[in-house]
Parts: C-alpha cells; sequence; structure tokens
C-alpha cells in the first residue's frame, strides 16, 4: 500500500474527551468516536485530572474496540497508530500513550506520537485542504490560546500567546460567576443571543499594550465585579437579573472575540499570507466564526475553520497529523513519552 493510503489509527486522551478515529490517506474518516467526560466533571464546575484519568481508562478500549467494529476494520489494516503525546494534563495523556505503545507491540505497528496543537491545526487543513502554506493560525481552546505562523506541516512559530488565561478557560470561568454552567463556551455563546454587547465598557480589555498577546484575567475581574458586586467574592450572591446576564455574556463574548480577531489579522496582514486557519474548542463558536470571516476578508485572506466537532478534541484531528509524520518517514519508539508543557520557538 503506498503510504499515501495508510489507513491510520488515532488515539486522543489530552483532556476530557477520549477519542478513536481511523483516517484512510488524511482524507477519509473511515470511523470515529468521541466519549465526552462533561457530565462527570459539570458537578466540579471544571475538568478534575483525577476524574478524566480514570475515565479515560474505562472508555479508550471499549470505544476502539466498537468503532472498530463498526467500521469493520481489522488490526491487521491498520498501518500505524497515532496519539497525542504533548501537552495536556499528565496523567490523563499517559492513559493513551500507554494504550498506544500496547497496541503497537500487540499489533506490531509503527507508533507516532502527535502534538496536541499541530493537531488542531490539521483539522482545518483536512476541512480546508486548499488552504496553502505558509498560513497564520488561531488556536484557542480551554488550555492553549496561541497565534502560530505556520510555514509547514513542521514549522509553528508562535506570533502571540495568553499572558495568564487561555480563552475557554476565561468562557468557562466567567459562565460560572453568571451561573451559567458549565462547559461555559456554548452556554455565553447561548446566552449572548439576548444580550448588548455594548453594554459594558470591556471591548480592549484583552488586548495589553505590547501588541502581540493576549490577557483574558481583568475582563474577569470586571465581570466579577458586575456580577457579584464591586469588591464581593466570587460566592457573594448574583446581583444581576437575566438580561443584565445576557448583556454581561455578551459583552464579554465581543471583547475576546475582538482581541482574537485583532490580534490574528493583524499577523496575517503583518505576514503577507493569504490565508487564516482556527482550531480549538473556542472556534466552535458562532460569533468568533463569523467575525474572523469578516475581518480577514478585509485584509484579503480566506478562512478555513473546521466543523464543531472537529474543533472540540477529537481523534481524526490526531490521525490525520499522525498520518502526515508517518508518510513523511517518522516513527517513534516505545519509549514514546507524554509532556504537560510543550516549549515552542517564539518571534515575541
Ligand atoms: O479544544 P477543546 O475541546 O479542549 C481543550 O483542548 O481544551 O476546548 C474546550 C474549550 C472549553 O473551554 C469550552 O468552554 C470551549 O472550548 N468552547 C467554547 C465553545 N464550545 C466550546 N468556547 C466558546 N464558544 C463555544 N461555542
Ligand atoms: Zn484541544
Amino acid at each position: 500500500m503506498a503510504q499515501s493510503d495508510a489507513l491510520i489509527l488515532g488515539l486522543e486522551s489530552s483532556c476530557d474527551e477520549t477519542a478513536v478515529a481511523l483516517v484512510r490517506g488524511g482524507r477519509e474518516v473511515v470511523g470515529q468516536c468521541v466519549a465526552s467526560q462533561l457530565d462527570l466533571h459539570r458537578r466540579w464546575g471544571g475538568v478534575v485530572p483525577e476524574v478524566a484519568c480514570r475515565a479515560h481508562m474505562e472508555a479508550l478500549l471499549p470505544g476502539l474496540q466498537e468503532m472498530m467494529s463498526k467500521a469493520e476494520v481489522a488490526p491487521a489494516q491498520i498501518d500505524a497508530i497515532a496519539v497525542t503525546n504533548r501537552p495536556g494534563l499528565i496523567g490523563a495523556l499517559l492513559v493513551g500513550v500507554s494504550a498506544a505503545k500496547a497496541l503497537a507491540l500487540a499489533w506490531e505497528k509503527p507508533l507516532l506520537g502527535v502534538d496536541h496543537i499541530e493537531a488542531h491545526i490539521a483539522a482545518a487543513r483536512f476541512a480546508c485542504p486548499e488552504m496553502e502554506f505558509p498560513f497564520i493560525a488561531l488556536v484557542v481552546s480551554g488550555g492553549h490560546t496561541h497565534v502560530f505562523h505556520v510555514k509547514s506541516a513542521d514549522s509553528y512559530i508562535v506570533l502571540g500567546q495568553t499572558l495568564d488565561d487561555a480563552a475557554g478557560e476565561a468562557f468557562d470561568k466567567v459562565a460560572k460567576l453568571l451561573d451559567l454552567g458549565f462547559p461555559g463556551g456554548p452556554a455565553i455563546e447561548k446566552a449572548a443571543r439576548e444580550g448588548n454587547p455594548k453594554a459594558f465598557h470591556w471591548k480592549n480589555s484583552c488586548l495589553p499594550d505590547d501588541g502581540a498577546n493576549f490577557s483574558f484575567s481583568g475582563i474577569k475581574t470586571g465581570v466579577l465585579y458586575v456580577a457579584r458586586g464591586q469588591n464581593q467574592g466570587r460566592s457573594a450572591p448574583l446581583i444581576l437579573d437575566e438580561s443584565g446576564v445576557a448583556d454581561a455574556a455578551a459583552s464579554f463574548q465581543r471583547a475576546v472575540v475582538h482581541a482574537l480577531v485583532t490580534r490574528t489579522t493583524d499577523a496575517a496582514r503583518r505576514e503577507g499570507v493569504r490565508w487564516i486557519a482556527l482550531g480549538g474548542g473556542v472556534a466552535a463558536n458562532g460569533y468568533l466564526r463569523k467575525r474572523m470571516e469578516d475581518a480577514a476578508r478585509r485584509v484579503g485572506c480566506r478562512v478555513a475553520i473546521p466543523p464543531m466537532n472537529l474543533c472540540t478534541d477529537n481523534a481524526v484531528m490526531v490521525a490525520v497529523r499522525g498520518g502526515e509524520r508517518y508518510t513523511a518517514g517518522a516513527r517513534d519508539g516505545l519509549d514514546l513519552e507524554a509532556f504537560a508543557r510543550v516549549e515552542r520557538e517564539a518571534q515575541c
């Protein structure tokens, strides 16, 4: 079989989604399954690492068995196994990496470690194969907020990043302050539809003066004050009525999206690229998708955005990125390690 037609099994367990997928030739999804842990973490208002690890252990192999039997694929047909090994919750990553090593050993298949952020960017290329290098990528999730200059499938230079919370983390924390539940992103987006985005003057509060990075901690304090009262703690009662909550959600969303769109399109203009890619859970936000498309058009760029289910964590993106590494001849050994963090080449 030509390497470009290779059937790659992808495993993803870096955070709170246990996902498996089979992708042929980097183009065709032969099977996929995502087991979300949202219901387990909801009562804690955030992802609990210990709970996530146990849930990954319970869900991974049954999910894989079910997906392979539905797709009618036998182990012998698989060419290689790709697994997210960085960055993420270390215990959660180890569940996927250990499973991938065991399968690679038992089935005698090559093993490939995949960077979760590179996989999110691969999802945009999968969704939009006509996108050409170089391009600017915005990756926004619960743990990451980065603007990259992507020069090739193996070259990712950081042009901007968050100085404190990740954008998705800010959505989750602000939703908690507004009693909107977990996960915060979809809850804020829904509440914001009924609100006035100009009710609170936070528009530029996520753009530090350095001209490249993001900061989402100041706006959180702004929301805390209007939601619970000046100088009150998080446990003070909510003082906003339903329409006040909608206004705060809409104003917060506008500020975050304004920052993300501004930094990304500035970078695109500066670097002279013709494409912008979006990835990560926050890229599922309809307001961000629309505003990015409008702003990109003004700087002469097209935008590649994965469908919603490939924005949030999934294993299709892991199989796609793993398949690229496999086709390029990369192989990892059974000593493949997991890393909670990744040092990246930066220009900022
Ligand atoms: O990529 P992802 O599934 O997991 C991580 O790698 O973190 O992203 C999850 C994050 C959460 O913070 C969630 O609130 C956010 O993505 N998110 C959204 C939306 N859907 C998910 N944020 C804003 N609007 C949404 N519609
Ligand atoms: Zn992610």
